[in-house]
């Protein structure tokens, strides 16, 4: 059985997310989402939230699972015996971070990194882009699944009526 571990903060999940996480699902018998527990920071959404959001933009893709996660990701990995993690790279300015801590994470516990290249249409998202342009009005219904979509417009009270 070949599992992977997609992590990230996914606050929220974008359509980035969703390209690089269908994609790695295609890869690997099992995937699981894990979303970081970080205490330090209380972010837009809630770690369930965030979860409940995941779960609802990867339901089409039944080998895709969705958990959280608190303190270091390799302990998770072998808590879960996950010998993969999968990453999304979007530009080489992502590159640089992404590689020391793939280098990190095979020194801590030999966990090896796969990178996937965003689809191009998708290389500029963010999700703090994204919570800043729905703040201030923009247009993000090309950006986040559409339950994303809602969620933020209900959370910047620019819900349709
Ligand atoms: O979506 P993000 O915020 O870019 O995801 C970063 C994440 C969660 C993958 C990274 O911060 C992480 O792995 N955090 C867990 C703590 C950890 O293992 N740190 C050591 C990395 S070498």
């Amino acid at each position: 059985m070949r599992r992977a571990v997609c992590p990230g903060s996914f606050d929220p999940v974008t359509n980035g997310h969703v390209d690089v996480i269908s994609r790695a699902a295609a890869l690997y018998d099992e995937l699981v989402v894990a979303v970081l527990v970080n205490p330090g920071k209380a972010g837009l959404f809630s770690v369930e939230e965030r979860m409940e959001l995941l779960r609802d933009a990867v339901a089409d893709l039944p080998n895709v699972t969705v958990d959280s996660f608190q303190g270091l990701l390799v302990d998770y990995c072998r808590t879960h015996e996950i010998p993969v993690i999968v990453k999304g790279l979007r530009a080489v300015s992502d590159f640089e971070y992404e590689l020391q801590m793939a280098q990190m994470n095979r020194e801590l516990a030999s966990i090896e990194t796969l990178f996937v290249p965003t689809a191009p249409q998708v290389g500029h998202l963010s999700s703090s882009l994204v919570k800043q342009i729905a703040t201030f009005g923009g247009d993000v219904s090309r950006l986040v699944p559409k339950a994303v979509f809602d969620r933020l417009a209900e959370r910047t009270g620019r819900a349709e009526k």
